[in-house]
């Protein structure tokens, strides 16, 4: 049987590929459990610095498995609590890069939501077209989408349906680079070991810092950062990267 994700690692990069390319990568709880369960002992590895998450050429992810969910009741649901399997990936403490090309529609959207980084083809497509079948983002797409791009695009892709390209997500500020489909992995991959080069924790507490700044005032968030860098000073990666700067050599980042 075919496995629901592929995961290859190249040095400190680990690249995750949705591997359902027939179902358009369509989120089935299988997906899900294997995300969950391959990358927890990865993020917790020193030696694992970025992950990069990829679909196929056609579909990053095509959403939620519809095919999964149709027949099932509210007691079903809520009981299972459906998608909070989603949130262990959410949790992920390794910076993460969605490389998306194609479609990325619904639960797929908010998967690369979940990401600290989205880079687009210019053969992208975002969406959150959940309300054609009748209901809502159930993957934090209502929360995340509109801290992302605001209230007023928030409400026109999840009130519409409608899906926007890559130059709209881009303008709006979903996807942090776009590129030629070709280059979309060589990019992904260069800027993953990029920061798969830095200290772990530097870059661990820096999309902590990054992401705190969606949750709480400026204020709280600025002593929360400066609580983090004055912790960082506990680290041999800060006294080697400023050693390194002062002696005019490169940096040799242990994770420690
Ligand atoms: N769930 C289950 N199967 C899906 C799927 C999905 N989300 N998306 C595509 N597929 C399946 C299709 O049923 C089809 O299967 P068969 O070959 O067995 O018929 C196969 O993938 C190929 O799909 P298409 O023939 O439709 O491919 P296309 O290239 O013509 O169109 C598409 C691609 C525009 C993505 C279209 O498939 C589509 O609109 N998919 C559904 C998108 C959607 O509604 N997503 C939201 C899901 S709900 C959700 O995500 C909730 C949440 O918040 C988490």
């Amino acid at each position: 049987m075919e496995k629901p994700i592929i995961v290859e690692r190249q040095g400190r990069v680990v690249i995750v590929r949705l591997n359902r390319p027939a179902a358009r990568n369509a989120l089935n709880s299988e997906i899900m459990l294997a995300l969950g369960n391959e990358l927890a002992p990865l993020d917790r590895d020193p030696g694992v610095g970025c992950f990069v998450i990829t679909g196929s050429d056609k579909a990053f992810a095509a959403g939620a498995d519809i095919k999964e969910m149709a027949e099932k009741s509210f007691s079903e649901m809520y009981n299972d609590d459906f998608f909070a399997g989603w949130d262990r990936f959410a949790a992920l403490r390794t910076p993460k890069i969605a490389a998306v090309s194609g479609y990325a529609l619904g639960g797929g959207c908010e998967l690369a939501m979940m990401c600290d980084i989205i880079f687009a083809a210019d053969t992208a497509m975002f969406g959150q077209p959940e309300i054609k079948l009748g209901v809502i983002p159930g993957m934090g797409g209502s929360q995340r989408l509109t801290r992302l791009v605001g209230k007023a695009k928030a409400m026109d892709l999840i009130l519409t349906g409608r899906m926007m390209d890559a130059t709209e997500a881009e303008r709006c500020g979903l996807v942090a680079r776009i590129v030629p489909a070709e280059r979309l992995m060589a990019e992904a991959f260069q800027a993953a070991e990029t920061i798969a080069g830095y200290g772990k924790a530097a870059t661990t507490a820096a999309r902590e810092a990054v992401d705190r700044a969606l949750e709480v005032g400026q204020r709280e968030g600025i002593l929360f950062e400066r609580r983090l860098f004055h912790a960082l000073f506990a680290t041999a990666d800060q006294k080697e990267g400023m050693a390194a700067f002062v002696e005019k050599r490169s940096p040799n980042f242990e994770g420690k």
